[in-house]
């Protein structure tokens, strides 16, 4: 069984609901606390044992290859200033010469569309899928306990969390079947279901791995909702002929594809910082005074 060495980032989308900031920056830079959102991704994925990261990027993303390089004179100046711990940390999150790998989507036709433009980049091997707009918070990371399920299943994985049931017709949905090693055996799955018709509560939650043969169906271009090409629709059809195991995934999410889970995010990794938790616990509770005075 080959191993999971490589991992797909698709960071081709508009992020149109972070306009006017997406303008010029694209939203896989924005920071959560003082980390851009794609390095958090970055590294769940190095944590999970990857080796090669592969961006499949668009127009105006540019900047996300410069922040993987190595910046020479940043690196000197920090260094002849004894600035060594912000020297370190920057060095311990690059990439080594040749372990990343960027391609073009050039057209935003879809998720399912920018993982196929990685396909001479995987070749014939599994690979895993990382969502940057998904960042997640636990001690051990999401696609760290998919590797291991693979490696016990050799089969296409799905990372799932629990949403609130009357939220199940915002997500991709995965029915739930028999127990398998650290997983479960995947029953189906059905995209934002219609209210009352959800096979479960557990939504995917970005991460996925994903066998070679995915390529050879994303290749038909067939269009589905929203009229982008669509990666649910694909799996659905690969799972014909493979297995689908989920990968209950016990820690938090935040969905910073939006403003509300950006802020949110941006609050709980505040909160978790040595650094600057305390300051942001007292700067929650003063404006939750003053909120609570002037509604008096
Ligand atoms: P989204 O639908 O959240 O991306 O896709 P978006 O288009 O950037 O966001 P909004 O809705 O306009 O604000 C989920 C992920 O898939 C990537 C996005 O970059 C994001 O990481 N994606 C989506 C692509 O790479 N290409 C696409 O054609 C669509």
């Amino acid at each position: 069984m080959k191993k999971v060495r490589k991992a797909v980032f698709p960071v081709a989308g508009l992020g149109t609901r972070f306009l006017p900031a997406t303008k010029a920056i694209p939203k896989e830079m924005l920071t959560v606390v003082d980390k851009p959102v794609i390095q958090y991704v970055v590294d769940e994925a190095r944590e999970a044992g990857i080796e090669h990261f592969i961006f499949v990027t668009g127009r105006n993303k540019a900047v996300i290859e410069d922040h993987f390089d190595v910046q020479f004179e940043l690196y000197n100046t920090l260094a002849q200033r004894g600035k060594n711990s912000e020297l370190a940390r920057l060095q311990q999150m690059q990439p080594g010469p040749g372990q990343t790998s960027f391609t073009r989507q050039q057209v935003p036709l879809g998720l399912g569309h920018a993982v196929w433009c990685a396909r001479e980049l995987v070749g014939d091997e599994p690979f895993a899928l990382l969502l940057p707009d998904m960042i997640m918070q636990s001690e051990r990371s999401c696609m760290k306990g998919m590797v291991e399920l693979h490696a016990a299943t050799g089969s296409n994985i799905i990372g799932v969390q629990e949403c609130d049931p009357a939220d199940a017709h915002k997500y991709g949905i995965v029915g739930r079947g028999a127990a398998v090693h650290t997983g479960f055996e995947i029953t189906g799955m059905v995209e934002k279901p219609k209210a009352g018709t959800a096979p479960s509560n557990l939504y995917i939650n970005g991460r996925y791995i994903l066998q070679p043969e995915i390529f050879a169906i994303l290749e038909h271009q067939e269009r589905g909702a929203g009229n982008e090409i669509q990666l649910t629709d694909a799996m659905l059809k690969l799972q014909r002929e493979q297995a689908f195991h989920g990968f209950h995934y016990r820690g938090e999410t935040y969905d910073c594809g939006s403003p509300e889970g950006f802020i949110e995010a941006n609050i709980a990794f505040g909160l978790a910082r040595a650094d600057v938790g305390t300051h942001v616990a007292a700067v929650i509770e003063k404006l939750r005074l003053r909120a609570s005075s002037a509604a008096a």
